[in-house]
């Protein structure tokens, strides 16, 4: 299958991520294709496609919602995965949060989605400038002071159980 990994990020974690699941999924036998969402010009050639976004103030990237609209009709059609990269899910309930808070679900409506995975991601406030900082103290939703998630909390055993159950679905034979 020709399997197009796509994703949003600002710092570039989630673009690693991004590349590691599409590894994990080549190394499976698939043909994959790893691109920011912005350098997408058409998803004529893929049989599936796998996104993902990092979050920023309690919100998916805005280049994900323009990627998803752009490609609506497409993307009704063809198997859908997506991820999100992001701290909340590391505090408590934050999985259940993320879903309820952080998805567009209006605009997940119409997807042939398979699966939404939640992940950790990487937050280092080394990288940060002080107007993301102020951002973050002012923007962020959860209980817990954000500078608390100083760190690389991407957990890669995960994202390559979430890769490989990919490419397993998509060798599945139709029915
Ligand atoms: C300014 C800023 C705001 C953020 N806001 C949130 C947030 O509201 N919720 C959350 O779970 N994570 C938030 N994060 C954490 C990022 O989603 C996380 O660090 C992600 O892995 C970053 O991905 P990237 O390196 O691809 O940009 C924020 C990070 C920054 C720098």
């Amino acid at each position: 299958m020709k399997v197009l990994v796509t994703y949003a990020s600002v710092k570039g974690s989630t673009a690693e991520v991004a590349a590691r699941i599409g590894h994990g999924v080549a190394e499976r036998g698939h043909q994959v294709t790893v691109l920011d969402v912005r350098e997408v010009q058409s998803l004529g050639g893929f049989d599936a496609v796998v996104m993902g976004s990092a979050v920023r103030s309690g919100a998916w990237l805005p280049e994900i919602t323009d990627f998803i609209n752009r490609f609506r009709h497409e993307l009704s059609e063809k198997p859908v995965w997506m991820w999100l990269s992001c701290i909340r899910v590391l505090e408590q309930h934050g999985e259940e949060h993320v879903r309820d808070h952080y998805v567009n679900s209006d605009l997940m409506k119409n997807l042939n989605l398979k699966e939404l995975a939640v992940l950790a991601g990487r937050l280092s406030l080394d990288e940060v400038d002080w107007n993301e900082r102020w951002t973050l103290a002012a923007r962020y939703d959860g209980h817990t002071w954000p500078s608390g998630f100083d760190g690389d909390f991407r957990d890669w055993k995960t994202i390559d159980l979430w890769g490989a159950s990919i490419a397993a679905a998509l060798s599945e034979p139709v029915a």
